[in-house]
Parts: structure tokens; sequence; C-alpha cells
């Protein structure tokens, strides 16, 4: 029978778009836990800076579970990578490889996503929806294709992506983007079944109208739009931490696979 294993501690994370509102707090969250760090950004060189230097402050403050012996430079990279170039995901890998001799993550966080919004389809050009389509999906399906070798080698995966209620038809942007979160979604219901019986766990969190993130500042930003906030059944916007907490069950739950976790306010 396989074996209960739902340690994060000393593991290997990658999360993309750590720079962002959801993929910093899910890092915060992750790194509290004493998990290891690749994090990714594109353009937003200043915020992953500052941001890593919170995460050493929190390490060097004892605040993280990270076993003693470990050197600070050993536990967290970042990396520029954009999303959108195969040959910068693929390089992405290469290191991974060279600084932490491991051909892949343990842990894979599908996180990063571009978001435009165009919500009229008369609106969306070719080169718009492609764009989407390469950023929000291609790079999932290739970050997984590089992340399951090692997955399967140790018999033991978690890959969660950040889709979105758009998945479903909601949500405040275009269907350029709800294809390309619905396309998340069959993806990773897909690789959940085949791999299951290799220790690997797949699933997404969808959340809707998360605040503090680049796509959705604050409440204003969402007034008269289906998102503002007196639409939304709990009567505000969610929090980062809300998404960290559906992921950290996630990674920590090997039994859940195959599922989409709708965060929503009760949005439907
Ligand atoms: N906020 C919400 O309410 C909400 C709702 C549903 C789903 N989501 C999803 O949540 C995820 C995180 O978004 P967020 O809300 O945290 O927004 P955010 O703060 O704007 O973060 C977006 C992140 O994606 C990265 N990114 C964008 N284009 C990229 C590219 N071409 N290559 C590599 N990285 C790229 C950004 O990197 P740089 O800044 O470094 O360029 C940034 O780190 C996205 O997938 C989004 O679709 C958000």
């Amino acid at each position: 029978m396989a074996q209960v294993d739902n340690e994060v501690k000393g593991k290997l994370v990658l999360i993309t778009g750590a720079s962002g509102g959801i993929g910093a707090a899910v890092a915060r969250r992750l790194w509290s836990l004493g998990a290891h760090l690749v994090l990714t950004y594109s353009s937003s060189l200043d915020k992953i800076l500052d941001f890593q230097k919170q995460l050493y402050e929190a390490f060097l403050n004892g605040q993280t579970a990270h076993d003693p012996g470990f050197f600070l430079e050993d536990l967290l990279f970042t990396h520029r990578c954009d999303l959108s170039s195969p040959t910068d995901i693929e390089r992405l890998f290469a290191t991974l490889q060279d600084m932490h001799g491991q051909s892949g993550p343990d842990i894979l966080i599908s996180n990063a996503g571009y978001g435009k919004r165009i919500p009229s389809i008369l609106d969306i050009s070719l080169d718009e929806f492609d764009k989407m389509l390469n950023i929000n999906l291609r790079a999932s399906f290739l970050l997984c294709k590089l992340a399951i070798p090692h997955m399967m080698q140790r018999n033991w995966g978690r890959i969660i992506f950040v889709s979105s209620i758009a998945a479903q038809g909601g949500g405040i942007n275009g269907c350029h983007y709800a294809a390309s979160k619905a396309g998340l979604t069959g993806l990773m219901k897909n690789l959940a079944r085949k791999h299951a019986g290799q220790g690997i766990t797949v699933n997404d969190v969808a959340p809707a109208m998360i605040g503090d993130t680049g796509m959705i500042p604050d409440a204003k930003f969402v007034e008269g739009t289906p998102g503002d906030v007196k639409n939304i059944p709990v009567g505000r916007l969610g929090t980062t931490d809300e998404v960290a907490n559906v992921v950290e069950m996630l990674v920590k739950t090997g039994y859940m696979t195959g599922q989409s976790i709708l965060l929503s306010g009760g949005l439907m």
C-alpha cells in the first residue's frame, strides 16, 4: 500500500509569478513551513528583490520551520522567466538541475498569469488570444512536462494550478481568459487521473476577486463590474492569504486529486 507522506519541510517548490500578489502569499506560506523555494518573476524585478529580503528576514528571525544547518543561499532562488517563451522555461529547468541537482521540483505551483481585461470577443485580437493561451495554459503544459519525470522518479509530487472562476464562464474578463483557465482545469483533471498511482496529485484553486494583487488592487478597481463587491455574497474581496490556505491544504492532502476548488466569496 502507498505510504502517507504529506510533508512540506525540505521539499523543493517551484512557484511561478512569485512577484505577484497570490504567488508571493503562497511562497510566504510554504517558506514558513520549511520548503526550499525556486521563485520566478517576469518584469517585476524590484518586487521580487524586496520580497526575497522579507523571506530572508523571516528565516533569520527563526520564523520558518527549516531544519538547522542550511545556508540561506541554498534554500531560496529567484529567476527571471517569461512563461510565454518555451526556451525560457527549458532554461529554468536546466538551472534547477545545476543549482539543486534535481531535474525538477517536488511541488509545482503554476500561478503566473496574464489577465489584460478585454470583456468582449469583438475586441479580442488573434494576437491577444494567442498571448493569453501561451502564458496561462501552454506554460503550465510545459512546466508539467518538465516537472513530472522527476516526480515519477520520486514517486511523489504535488502540482497546483491557479485557475479562476472564469473557467466556469464567470468573472470580469473576456472569453480568451475564460478559455485559458478552463483549459487548465482540463489539463489538471487528465494529469490527476494519469499520475495518481505514481504519488503525484494535481489540483487547481479557482479564485475570484482576490484583492491586493496586480489584477485586482482594491475594491474600487472593480466597481461597476460583475465583480463589484456589492455582488459578492460575503461582501468583500478575498485575500491572498486565503488562497495560500487552499494551496497549503492541497499540498498537505495527498488523498485529494483531480479537484478544482472554487474560492469566490459565494460567487457562482
Ligand atoms: N486576483 C484575482 O482575483 C485572481 C482571480 C482569479 C485568478 N487569478 C489568477 O491568479 C494568478 C496570480 O495573479 P495575481 O492575482 O496574483 O496577479 P498579479 O499580482 O498581477 O500577479 C501576476 C503574476 O504573473 C506573472 N506574469 C505575468 N505574465 C507573465 C509572463 N509572461 N511570464 C512570467 N510571469 C508572468 C507576473 O510577473 P511580473 O509582475 O514579474 O511580470 C506576476 O508575478 C494568475 O494566474 C491569475 O490569473 C487571480
